[in-house]
Parts: structure tokens; sequence; C-alpha cells
């Protein structure tokens, strides 16, 4: 069994996104909608939450794109493996992604959805990893910043495992 020692507890979390929720608001007087495009798979539970805690109207969009393989440490390859479903251009779109560690999953991203003209486009990131950072990136919403440690749980996973864990947990070996 292995060893999980809790970062984040499940009501810290919510209680973040509430924050980071009215933050978005506060950022959108127009009224929206907001495109919030959710990096598979990970960011899928932030996605739930933070869009509920959300008054601005929004519209939800899921793109793959990964660079990990099964591997603890990023291999530096990106790769798309699930576009948009529709045009994004003239909108404000918020990419919602689980942790920014390397930076090169959204440096990409950006790259490719800055060539289809949204209106703006900004990055909310439940976990913040900045001492792992090779590609510098611009992230507009940070829940939590946290040390270098391997963390699984709340999306997050270790070779597809852990996802469905209410707290994001430190996994010791
Ligand atoms: C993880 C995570 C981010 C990315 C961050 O995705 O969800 O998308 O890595 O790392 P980076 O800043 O070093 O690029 P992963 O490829 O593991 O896919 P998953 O979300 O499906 O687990």
């Amino acid at each position: 069994m292995p060893n999980f020692r809790v970062l984040l507890s499940a009501e810290q979390i919510q209680t973040r996104i509430q924050e980071l929720g009215a933050e978005i608001d506060g950022d959108n007087p127009a009224g929206g909608p907001v495109y919030l495009i959710c990096i598979l798979k990970g960011a899928c539970f932030f996605l739930a939450d933070l869009a509920r805690a959300m008054k601005t109207p929004s519209r939800i969009e899921f793109i793959g794109i990964s660079s990990y393989g099964k591997g603890k440490t990023t291999s530096g390859e990106v790769k798309l493996t699930k576009d948009l479903d529709v045009s994004i251009e003239g909108y404000d779109v918020v990419i919602v992604e689980d942790i920014v560690d390397s930076g090169v999953t959204l440096s990409y991203l950006i790259k490719v959805l800055t060539q289809r003209k949204p209106k703006t486009l900004r990055i909310a990131t439940l976990l913040d990893k900045p001492e792992r950072r090779m590609r510098p990136v611009d992230v507009q919403y940070v829940g939590f910043r946290i040390p270098d440690e391997f963390v699984v749980g709340y999306g997050l996973d270790y070779a597809e495992d852990y996802r469905n864990l209410k707290d994001v947990v430190i996994l010791q070996d």
C-alpha cells in the first residue's frame, strides 16, 4: 500500500476554488461567456468545481495534451491528443490546468491557442511548482504554490492511479 501524506485537504481545496471563482468573476465585468478549456485528464475535477464557483456564464471545452507518459518526470515531448470542438476566436478564454510543473505543456498550448485569436487568454491552475519551471509561463490564477514533491489526488495521477482521491497528497515511495 503506498504511503500518502495529505498536502492539501479537500476542504482547503474547495475554499480556495471559491476564491478563484470570485477572482475570475471580478475580471469579467462584461458578463461572459467565458470558455473554460480543461486540459485532460488531470484538470477535470478542478474544471468542474471552478465552473460552479463562478457566477460568470461559462462554456466548457476539453483539450488533450500529454507530455509525461507513465513516469514521474517530464519527457519534454508534447503531443496533442484531442483538439477543441469549437472556434474560440473573439472569446474570453481561461485554460484550466491542474498543475504547472516544467511549463512545457502550457507554453506549447499558449502558442497553439494564441493562433486561434481569442479575445483574451488566461490560465488558471490549481497547483504551481515554481521550482521546476523550465519554460516561463504567465499564470494569472494560482490555487496553491507547492514544494517540489510528487503529488497525486484531485485529478493528479501516478501511472493513471489515485486521480479520485479528494485530497492532494504527497506520494512517498
Ligand atoms: C500533467 C499535468 C499538466 C502537465 C504539467 O499532465 O496535468 O498538464 O503534466 O507538467 P509540465 O508543466 O511539466 O508540462 P500529464 O501529461 O501527466 O497528463 P494527465 O493530466 O492526463 O495526467
